[in-house]
């Protein structure tokens, strides 16, 4: 029993690995060379979030991979957009920003660095409402450098270049693993 249940989760860990190996390889593939321009929130645009839904704009974020020169476009009427430091961020303290924008209608900014972006409304009340976005800009040095903690033994990383070799090689494999499926029904019916 104890000796299945190790198996079926080393089975587990090994399929997590390989979606994630793949996961890699497709995005190092799709990664976009033209800047792209991010409307924040979506439809809903830059305002407090209805329905008391404070995690709506870390939800927007999670969705989207933002890049070196990207661009973010904050939509919204009667508001503001700060660019503040993580503990402003946090505590919703709108005394020293980084920079104000109060363009009546949509501010564009450009995601010039890699790292965190962290942006409030410049209504405080707001903000505790859940109107405050931070985002992580990747950075597009070598793909995805994958960083090992120092102290752990070599367990190894999986290079790119195999990576690509999956992703390159699945398509062969499945086709080959569907041909020998319908030979072999063929050859039963024979
Ligand atoms: C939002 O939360 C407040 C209390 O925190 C509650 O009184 C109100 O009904 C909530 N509104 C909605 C739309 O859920
Ligand atoms: C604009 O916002 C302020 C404070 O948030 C509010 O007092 C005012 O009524 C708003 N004006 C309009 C036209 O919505
Ligand atoms: C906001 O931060 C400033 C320092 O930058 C501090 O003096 C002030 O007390 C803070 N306000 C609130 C409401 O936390």
């Amino acid at each position: 029993m104890a000796a299945s249940s190790a198996s079926s989760s080393c089975t587990l860990r090994y399929f997590s690995t390989l979606i994630i190996t793949l996961s890699l390889a497709l995005n190092t593939r799709c990664a976009p060379s033209e800047p792209a321009e991010f409307e924040v929130g979506g439809e809903h645009g830059w305002r407090v979030p209805d329905n008391n839904d404070t995690w709506f704009y870390t939800r927007w974020a999670a969705d989207n991979r933002f890049h070196v020169g990207d661009s973010l476009s904050f939509v919204y009427h009667n508001d503001s957009v700060m660019v503040v430091e993580k503990y402003a961020y946090y505590h919703c303290n709108t005394s020293k920003p980084i920079y104000v924008f109060r363009d009546e209608g949509k501010t564009l900014i450009k995601l010039d660095r890699a790292g965190p972006f962290y942006f409030i409304s410049g209504n405080s009340e707001h903000c505790k409402e859940g109107q405050r976005l931070e985002v992580d800009v990747m950075s597009d040095a070598p793909p995805h450098p994958i960083v090992m903690p120092p102290s752990s033994p070599a367990a190894p990383a999986p290079a790119p270049s195999s990576a690509f070799a999956v992703a390159e090689s699945l398509p062969l494999a499945l086709f080959a693993f569907f041909t020998a499926g319908l030979a072999r029904l063929f050859a039963s019916h024979h």
